[in-house]
């Protein structure tokens, strides 16, 4: 989502409607602004991208000083004019905008309601709006406080006040916030490119703090109250570098921005004891899924890739036999499917029509539905009969990178989930699995701090005409992904196979100075992929190889070596797969190719 805030001396809502529209990437559900005219506060908000608001508004822009603004990429509610930011209390004394998931909003709300509080949405947001006008004894400052004491979850939040005219505060926990400081007036922002026209001058906001903004002034403090001193840091970023971050691609920087999608795509979902898997919207019982006989996955591309993990995870941990297809297949081979069928269709963006025609064909059929996406209401959220939402936030790139690591990470809970309902799995497994989950984020974050080797060996085989991937059981499924990522950027040719099978066939076309990437994260094959990789350098092929930390073997029978931090073998997939990716960025990047944009793909496929 995006966020913007306006303190100042002009009309807020020429700098909101603007700053909104240079972050509408960030998501374009709905869109909606709160002005202050220092006796009301007019809030208008509307579905539909930004130019719905903006029609809706016409030339009568509400008047005042000082206001905030959101774009909404939809989490807890479908996208509606209801659902938009900013929310506020029963008593309108209180408007909010709110980037992230407050985690622990439905308990807060039955509370809340229990005190007579009305809600007017589904989200976890409006919580936020009524718990401040709970906590407001006279004082505007120390209701936010109190409030930031309360919830848990990640949060950028900007809050404005009936009762104290000409100040924002603004806090932040694991999502963005960006002030800009101007001459007698101040802005706010979740991004830097709804600033960039008005102030180089910024401070970052780091987790935990909170800032009381006026038009004089940016006060910033920890949430105790204790001042912090902020340096200022001139953004030097062009209006386009801006957009994306810093970063010169959107791929670059949505790969970069794995660490935290994994971690929102968990958030609230996994239990306080490590026991289980909370999925509170789901809606069966045990008994529902007691005849469940057969699971069938059905995806495209990306999401494909995601679906041969989540049989192995399937498969392994629940113990229900499992068949991933290609949605374009599955509609037209009379799949055996029945009302014990479950049939689960994993798209980001829920809208490719082969899955949802897929979809439908599952359910005309009698199987019982379930979809994994990124898009909140989009027609396979619509129209399968349960949903588990990635959070991935907005994927820009054609190529799939963060919807493909939390697709694992959702289907990998969900498979935690059924195998608890079932009883396949002892209580200590579901604790350590759930364990290795929690360590993700920061094992991701730690893979992208270093990729100054991938980079040169991108350069190194950059202009290879084939490469392949080879590996065994999860590494196989990987691999995939991998060769899939090199192809659709770099236009390399790349094949992936199991390990096994190279010897069958391809082995043929392995020859001196062939590129082979090889995985070898698996324990339980590991000393059989490291036959297979004696057989591929016997053909003098350039190896190189994937492995765990600690793995003192893998580097002697390898050109070159890459580790990734160790973790459970399930939840490997999640971390291999990063320098895949970044492999095949740097690879497009030195060939000069459209990394955002390649040849004749596009993002969302809606024809069949
Ligand atoms: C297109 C994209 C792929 C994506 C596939 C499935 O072909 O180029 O990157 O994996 O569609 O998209 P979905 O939105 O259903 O995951």
């Amino acid at each position: 989502c995006g966020i913007v805030g306006y303190v100042g001396p002009k009309q807020a809502a020429d700098f909101l409607l603007e700053g909104m529209s240079k972050l509408e990437y960030r998501g374009y559900d709905s869109a909606g602004i709160a002005v202050f005219d220092g006796q009301t506060i007019a809030v208008q908000k509307s579905v539909g991208r930004l130019n719905n608001l903006e029609m809706k508004l016409g030339s009568s822009l509400p008047k005042g000083n000082m206001g905030i603004g959101h774009t909404r990429w939809a989490t807890h509610g479908r996208p509606s004019d209801l659902n938009s930011h900013p929310h506020t209390d029963c008593s309108g004394d209180f408007v909010i905008v709110h980037n992230g998931i407050i985690e622990n909003y439905l308990h807060l709300k039955e509370d809340l309601i229990a005190k007579g509080h009305v809600f007017a949405s589904e989200t976890d947001t409006e919580v936020v709006a009524h718990l401040l006008e709970e906590c407001y004894q006279g004082d505007f400052e120390a209701a936010v406080k109190k409030v930031l004491t309360i919830i848990e979850g990640s949060y950028a939040l900007v809050f404005m006040s009936k009762h104290d005219p000409g100040k924002i505060i603004c806090s932040k926990q694991d999502n963005p916030l960006v002030i800009g400081l101007g001459e007698g007036e101040n802005f706010i922002a979740s991004d830097i490119p709804a600033i960039i026209n008005y102030t180089r001058k910024t401070y970052i906001l780091s987790d935990g703090e909170m800032a009381i903004v006026t038009p004089e002034s940016v006060w910033v403090m920890n949430r105790q109250g204790v001042p912090v001193s902020k340096k200022v840091f001139e953004v030097n970023w062009d209006a386009e570098a801006a957009e994306k971050g810093g970063y010169e691609h959107f791929m670059i920087k949505e790969i970069y921005e794995q660490p935290k999608a994994i971690r929102e795509t968990m958030s609230g979902r996994l239990a306080k004891d490590d026991s289980s898997i909370i999925f509170d919207e789901l809606k069966w019982t045990k008994d529902d899924l007691a005849n469940i006989n057969k699971i069938f996955i059905i995806a495209c591309g990306t999401a494909y890739h995601a679906g041969i993990v989540g049989k192995y995870y399937l498969e392994q941990l629940a113990r229900v036999p499992v068949e991933v297809d290609i949605a374009s297949e599955f509609r037209y081979r009379s799949p055996l499917v029945d009302e014990n069928t479950l049939t689960l269709v994993i798209s980001q963006s829920g809208e490719t029509s082969d899955t949802l025609a897929a979809l439908k064909e599952a359910k005309r059929l009698g199987a019982r539905t379930i979809a994994i996406t990124n898009v909140v209401g989009s027609s396979i959220a619509r129209e399968a009969d349960q949903v588990i939402y990635t959070w991935a936030g907005p994927e820009i790139a054609v190529a799939s990178t963060k919807a493909y690591t939390t697709q694992l990470v959702s289907v990998c809970m969900f498979a935690i989930y059924i195998a608890g309902m079932r009883g396949t799995l002892p209580v200590e497994t579901i604790k350590t699995l759930i364990r290795g989950l929690r360590e993700l984020p920061a094992q991701a974050h730690e893979l992208l701090e270093d990729v100054e080797p991938i980079k040169t060996f991108a350069q190194q085989y950059g202009f290879a005409e084939d490469v392949f991937f080879i590996g065994r059981s999860l590494d196989y499924a990987v691999a995939l992904e991998g060769a899939l990522k090199l192809k659709e950027i770099s236009y390399i040719h790349a094949e992936a196979y199991a390990a096994g099978e190279l010897k069958h066939g391809t082995l043929a076309l392995i020859v001196d100075g062939v590129p082979v990437i090889a995985l070898a994260t698996q324990h339980d094959v590991y000393e059989k992929t490291l036959s297979n990789i004696k057989e591929v350098k016997a053909r003098d092929a350039v190896v190189i190889g994937i492995g765990l930390k600690g793995d003192k073997q893998l580097v002697k029978y390898v050109d070159h070596t890459i580790y990734i931090p160790a973790t459970e073998k399930y939840l490997t997939p999640i971390l291999t797969v990063i320098p895949l990716q970044l492999l095949a960025y740097y690879a497009a990047v030195t060939r000069g190719c459209d990394v955002d944009k390649p040849r004749n793909l596009a993002k969302s496929v809606t024809v069949e």
